[in-house]
């Protein structure tokens, strides 16, 4: 999908994506990273999450999050009742509030300066919603966004391919593997049925990646 149909769905309200709660498996398997206290998380396509504001409240982590369209991002700091100041950049515009920061603009021109800065990434719903042929460019720019022991918790779906074109495009167990197994080490912590649209054999599934050494 190209990014001008994302920012679409956003102005048509096509988003059954966005939860209006915050993710259950977030609170249920975080504490599975062990994350510093003071930690700074990266939360890729991030749309406007509610699990931005939980992991800043809850855990006290710095949040920063990066989303193409700008109304989930102007949502979601009036709905949290924050006022936010904005700062031009070469590629984005960053928003910014009390421990909350989100890039407006594409994931993939992210500037460099963030490379090596953040304990954890929280990716729900996000490698599973770019083109599957983005996969590799995705996984690298993750992997250098991450400190020497950084965790990456992984919220995904897999389904039978040929029931449903995606996005959220299916990914199993096995992709992943080939994705981030040369770098991270791969714990599969759950796995639900699930059923959407004509999706076939649908699973939701969470992993926890460790950084190797
Ligand atoms: C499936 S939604 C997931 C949103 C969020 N992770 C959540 O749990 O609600 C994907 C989001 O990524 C945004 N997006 C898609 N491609 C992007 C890109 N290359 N850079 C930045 N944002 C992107 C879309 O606008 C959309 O809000």
């Amino acid at each position: 999908m190209k990014l001008g149909n994302w920012h679409e769905r956003w102005q048509i309200r096509n988003i059954n994506f966005h939860l209006s709660q915050v993710h259950p498996d977030l609170i249920k398997y975080v504490s599975e990273l062990t994350l510093p206290a003071q930690g700074r998380c990266f939360v890729p396509l991030c749309g406007k999450s509610l699990d931005l504001e939980w992991i800043a409240k809850n855990l006290g982590h710095q949040v920063t999050g990066v989303e193409f369209s700008p109304i989930p991002i102007q949502e979601f700091f009036s709905e949290h009742n924050l006022t936010a100041h904005r700062e031009n950049q070469q590629n984005h515009v960053l928003y910014k509030a009390q421990n909350i920061e989100i890039y407006q603009g594409d994931f993939f021109s992210l500037p460099s300066t963030l490379n090596h800065q953040f304990d954890w990434i929280y990716d729900r719903a996000s490698l599973v919603a770019i083109n599957p042929e983005q996969r590799k460019d995705y996984v690298k720019k993750c992997t250098s966004m991450l400190k020497e022991d950084g965790k990456i918790l992984l919220l995904s779906f897999h389904y039978d391919p040929e029931s449903f074109e995606g996005p959220p495009h299916s990914l199993s167990k096995d992709q992943i593997q080939k994705l981030y197994g040369g770098a991270f080490s791969i714990t599969h912590l759950a796995e639900t049925p699930i059923s959407m649209g004509s999706m076939k054999d649908g699973f939701h599934a969470v992993y926890k990646l460790s950084l190797l050494k």
